[in-house]
């Protein structure tokens, strides 16, 4: 059963290369990425996790505590991070990444691509993203299948979204980035938005006459 937004994250337990992590204890209260892979030693993969480690100031920074999934064992792990860091130097992998060979948490999570199967003729697991909140439950996720690599410039961009959309009453329009405008939400009256946005607000006009187009500065900054 795939997750759907607003789920609570199902806990387990589970050998990472950091040693055992309890899923809910690892989160303690903090934003998580939680992103799986198909399997070490792939290079697509190998790409993908080097640029994790290459962003994972910027997690920091966002607060944000991020773990990695791949279905292999933790000694091939271990031996896969050494070419991950040797593709992409100065970018140490020092985030845990879970060791999932039977791939039981791939399908406790919905993980799995059908069109990708190994040569014991089960599918691998997708490239899933999955974004938690503080309170654990889901915000985002995206599924990519095994052939398609991430973008996780877009991820940042889509956690900087969630973290300010979870605290005003914005929503960030399309290709937004920090900085640009945001939009009122349809929920809030032309009243309410005036309280509470002190930097006002610009109505677009459009043919419908509906005032719907609300424009904001970005209230956070
Ligand atoms: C890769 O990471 O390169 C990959 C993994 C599974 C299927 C296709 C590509």
């Amino acid at each position: 059963m795939a997750l759907k937004l607003g789920d609570t994250a199902p806990n387990f337990v589970a050998e990472t290369t950091h040693g055992e992590i309890d899923f809910h204890k690892y989160i303690d209260g903090s934003w998580a990425i939680l992103f799986s892979h198909p399997n070490d030693f792939t290079p697509v993969c190998t790409t993908e996790l080097g640029a994790v480690s290459k962003f994972l100031p910027e997690f920091e920074k966002r607060g944000v505590k991020v773990l990695a999934l791949s279905c292999n064992d933790v000694e091939s792990h271990k031996a896969w991070i050494k070419d991950i860091e040797s593709y992409t130097p100065n970018a140490p992998v020092t985030y845990p990444i879970i060791s999932d060979p039977k791939r039981e948490l791939a399908v406790k999570f919905g993980m799995l691509d059908p069109d990708e199967i190994d040569s014991a003729g089960i599918p691998l697991t997708a490239r899933a993203v999955y974004i938690f909140g503080p309170d654990k439950k889901l915000k985002l996720s995206i599924l990519y299948p095994a052939t398609t690599g991430r973008n996780f410039n877009e991820v940042l961009r889509v956690i900087d979204s969630l973290q300010l959309t979870a605290t005003h009453s914005v929503a960030t329009p399309v290709n937004w980035n920090v900085g640009d405008r945001c939009m009122v939400v349809p929920s809030l009256s032309n009243e309410a938005a005036t309280e509470k946005f002190p930097k006002g607000f610009e109505t677009i006009e459009v043919p419908s006459g509906k005032q719907y187009i609300r424009l904001t500065p970005q209230p956070n900054l």
